[in-house]
């Protein structure tokens, strides 16, 4: 992990309150696993405001670019919002373990995300492409509004999408997609609200799976334990979500 100050180079609205942002910066040339996050200092960092964790949804190495796709929430996120491209963002980089893709012996992958549990998938997906690996994708969103990189998922595999009310894809959640559809595949991958993780790795507990945990952080960086998990096979009965995670085995951790 290192320590920089990011050059905003691109932002864009892809989605309602979605946003894209592009930095340049010598921390695209790390080993970068998807999963893994930016912790990233937001405003001027005089007003006591904790450091933002968004996950790495792109990286190009040539371009030495890393992109991240955020959602507008609160303070935090709506005064990222308002960088622009020149500005400089201090940043924290590649934090936390990701999807461990170098280690992974599968030909066929399901990846479910919900809201902003998809960026860290793209990354992910494409990833797993340039492996050699068939990716089916499903996603969920709250209505058509919030759906975002459609056009991008599609060129990388199989896409399914369901909204809460139907104005996209399928009427309903993920794993109403999952039951319907006979979908093939070796390991599952996961990310999004810890209500969807239960569900999808309830649904899947006979397979192989990852997930990923999106929540509150503090330090973000293992020392103040804001951000744990129990995880009862391990020596201490739980796991740093920032530093252990956020992606662990499924079977790993126990979601609260
Ligand atoms: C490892 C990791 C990766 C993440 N990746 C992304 C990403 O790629 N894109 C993205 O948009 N967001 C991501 N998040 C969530 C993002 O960090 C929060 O949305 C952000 O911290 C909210 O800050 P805020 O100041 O705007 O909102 P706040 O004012 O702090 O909170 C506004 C609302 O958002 C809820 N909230 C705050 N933090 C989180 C959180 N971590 N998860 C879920 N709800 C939260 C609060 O309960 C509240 O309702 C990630 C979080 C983690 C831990
Ligand atoms: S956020 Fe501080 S230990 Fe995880």
């Amino acid at each position: 992990m290192i320590h920089e100050q990011l050059e905003i180079i691109s932002k864009r609205p892809i989605a309602k309150d979605t946003v894209e942002m592009t930095f340049h910066g010598r921390m695209a040339q790390e080993k970068i696993l998807p999963g893994q996050f930016l912790h990233l200092l937001v405003g001027e960092g005089t007003n006591h405001m904790l450091r933002r964790p968004i996950s790495i949804a792109g990286v190009d190495k040539q371009a030495s670019t890393i992109t991240i796709i955020f959602k507008l929430l609160g303070e935090g996120t709506n005064t990222l919002a308002k960088a622009a491209p020149g500005d400089q963002l201090d940043a924290l980089g590649p934090c936390g373990q990701g999807y461990p893709v170098d280690d992974l012996r599968l030909e066929q992958a399901l990846l479910v995300g919900g809201g902003i549990g998809v960026p860290p998938l793209y990354y992910l997906a494409q990833c797993l492409k340039q492996k050699g690996v068939h990716v089916t994708m499903v996603a969920g969103f709250q209505n058509k509004e919030h759906v975002f990189y459609e056009d991008q998922f599609q060129t990388l595999g199989n896409y399914y999408l369901a909204t809460d009310d139907g104005s996209a894809g399928v009427k309903g959640f993920v794993t109403d997609i999952i039951s319907a559809e006979k979908l093939d595949f070796d390991q599952y991958f996961t990310c999004g609200p810890t209500g969807m993780l239960k569900a999808v790795s309830t649904q899947l507990s006979d397979q192989e799976g990852f997930i990923s945990i999106e929540q509150r952080m503090g330090c973000g960086i293992g020392a103040c334990f804001a951000c744990v998990v129990p995880a009862p096979d391990s020596a201490s009965g739980y796991k740093k979500i920032c530093k252990d995670g956020p992606v662990f085995r499924a079977k790993e951790v126990v979601l609260t």
